[in-house]
This record gives C-alpha cells, sequence and structure tokens, in this order.
C-alpha cells in the first residue's frame, strides 16, 4: 500500500508550452513562402497527467468545458486524437504493461492561450500533452518528433496548416520557417518590443486558409504576386532583426499588413486597432496569424509600448500583451 502511494505521487508529470506569433509571412507560407514567427511566453498551455486509481482515461479542460472519459469521445477530437497519435493502442494496456493494475489516468489541460486568435493554442494544447503523455510513460522525446506528431495533428483538424505554429512552439524558439525545409532559427541583433492586441473575435484559420487557396485558384497569377512580395518582407525582415536594426521591421509591418488586405483576411475590427496603434506610436502595425479576428501586433518603442496598448483597449481590444523579442 505504501509502495503504490509512492509510486502514485511519482506517476506525477506537468509539462507547459508557449504560445506563438507569427511576425511575417502568414498565408504566404502556406505555399513555401518564408515567415518569421516567434513564441510568447506571457500565454502557455499547461497539462498534467497523473495516475488513477479508477479504469480509463479522464480529461479535464474547463477551458474547454470539457469534462470526459476518453472512450465518449470521438476520434478525431482534437484532443483525443492527441492521446491516440501517442498512444495508438488503447492507454490502460499501457498502464498494465508498467505493473499498474487495472488503474488508468487523470488528464488535466488548461492554458490562458485565448483560442482561435492566431496565438497557437491547439498546436500549444497538442504540444504539451504530447510531452507529458511521453514522460509520464517515461518514453524520451525529441523536439523534432513531438513536432512531427504535433503537426499530423495541425493537418488532421486545420487542412492545409503550413506547420509554422507547430514548429515555432515545439522549439520555443525564433524560427525563419520554410514549408517542408529543415528547421531555421534567427537571432536578434537587438531586442524590440511588440504589443499584441486581441480583438476578441474568435477566427478559425481553417477557414482563412480555404477562402485564400479559394481565391488563389481563381486567380493565380495575382496570389503568387501577393505571396512573393510577402516573401520579400520576410526576408528584409530576417536581415533587419539579425543586423541590430529592429526599427525598420516598422514599415515592413505597415506593408505585410496591406498585402494581407489584399489576401482578404484582415477584417474592421482588425484594421481598426492597426491604425490606432500607429496613430498613438507605433512604429508600423499587422494582423498577425490566420486574420478575420484573433491578434494584431505593433512594433513599438520600449517607452511607448504601454500608451499604444492603451490606445488598442480604448479602440476596443479585449486584452493586450507587451513582450520583448531578445
Ligand atoms: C496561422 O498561424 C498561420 C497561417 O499562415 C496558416 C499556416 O501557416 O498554417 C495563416
Amino acid at each position: 500500500m505504501g509502495n503504490r502511494r509512492i509510486s502514485h505521487l511519482l506517476s506525477l508529470v506537468k509539462s507547459s508550452a508557449h504560445g506563438k506569433i507569427i511576425l511575417f509571412g502568414e498565408h504566404a507560407v502556406v505555399y513555401n513562402r518564408p515567415a518569421l514567427a516567434v513564441p510568447v511566453t506571457q500565454v502557455h498551455a499547461d497539462v498534467e497527467v497523473s495516475e488513477s486509481p479508477r479504469a480509463g482515461i479522464f480529461i479535464d479542460a474547463p477551458n474547454i468545458d470539457l469534462h470526459a472519459e476518453l472512450n465518449s469521445l470521438p476520434a478525431d477530437h482534437p484532443i483525443a486524437s492527441v492521446i491516440l497519435k501517442v498512444f495508438p493502442h488503447p492507454l490502460p494496456l499501457s498502464l498494465r504493461e508498467r505493473g499498474w493494475g487495472e488503474g488508468g489516468l487523470n488528464i488535466s489541460i488548461t492554458s490562458t492561450i485565448p483560442v482561435a486568435s492566431g496565438l497557437g493554442s491547439g498546436a500549444a494544447v497538442s504540444i504539451a500533452l504530447i510531452r507529458a503523455l511521453s514522460s509520464f510513460l517515461s518514453r524520451p522525446i525529441t523536439d523534432s518528433e513531438v513536432n512531427s506528431i504535433a503537426f499530423e495533428i495541425e493537418k488532421f483538424h486545420h487542412g492545409t496548416p503550413s506547420g509554422i505554429d507547430n514548429t515555432v512552439i515545439a522549439y520555443n524558439k525564433p524560427v525563419y520557417f520554410i514549408k517542408g525545409q529543415p528547421i531555421e532559427t534567427f537571432k536578434t541583433g537587438k531586442p524590440f518590443t511588440i504589443v499584441i492586441g486581441d480583438t476578441g473575435i474568435s477566427a478559425p484559420t481553417k477557414e482563412s486558409v480555404g477562402d485564400v487557396r479559394r481565391l488563389w485558384l481563381r486567380d493565380t497569377n495575382t496570389f503568387e504576386n501577393y505571396f512573393n512580395e510577402i516573401a520579400q518582407i520576410a526576408l528584409i525582415a530576417r536581415r533587419s532583426i539579425e543586423s541590430g536594426r529592429p526599427e525598420l521591421l516598422g514599415e515592413l509591418m505597415d506593408q505585410n499588413h496591406a498585402l494581407l488586405q489584399c489576401l482578404t483576411v484582415s477584417s474592421p475590427e482588425l484594421d481598426k486597432l492597426v491604425k490606432a496603434a500607429r496613430n498613438a506610436g507605433a512604429l508600423g502595425a499587422k494582423l498577425s496569424g490566420g486574420g478575420r479576428g484573433g491578434n494584431m501586433i505593433a512594433l513599438a518603442e520600449q517607452a511607448q509600448a504601454e500608451s499604444v496598448a492603451q490606445a488598442l483597449m480604448s479602440a476596443g481590444a479585449k486584452r493586450t500583451i507587451i513582450t520583448e523579442i531578445t
């Protein structure tokens, strides 16, 4: 009995994954153009896995009002699909293999990352869950393995994702990302400050990505040109960041936002926040992520960041985050 209690205490594991923002290149990245993304450490998904004396796998995810046993969920449920991917065989068997009798698991999932907002909430939950489950079963897993499983899940739920969200979150580093190519991280020559403003409108990336695809199929030349212009911006942005001239990013953000408007993925709310940030002294601003809602970002001098954030709140932002990219 005493031993059992010790094993119970030992078999509690926790894992956490940060959110992310795309600095430049969203949407074009789906069409093999480069994009830049960075982790946002102020928001995170947290997963706790513990052994339970009752049989079954009980999931408790209050943010999405989910309190269920795994078998009661459809196999394509976003959380069930991660668990089934890590353990293709019913999990209780794995537990029995470890000599834990007929018991089961409790999985608790919480997140401070707003859902469908461009901050990578889905990928962060998947990644924290993959790591927690692997660690619970003492199966070491590399960042690259975590990334490939998370990408499978993203494809399963989001149609044709580029893989940038899972990559930046799995490696937890700034990435210069080109679909299908080895991951490249980049260094910042000089830190810079980004203010993130949330429209509070939840907008599934799958829809905006699907709409851009339909428009691209209808007018491929025009859209290829937009993507090429965005690719140029991402390339120059990377050089500006690495060479310690982040102030140049402001103008590039404005240009990237205008191109995202051409792709039809902005919205009146996003445009309003972008304008408010610029009027409050931001050096530039753009939507970030899938668009149509979710978040926008603004480049600000550190001393101005607070007043840019206040201007965003006055213009209707539901919340703001000030983050330093180092
Ligand atoms: C979503 O965070 C970024 C998009 O480019 C989609 C993707 O890359 O999969 C809009």
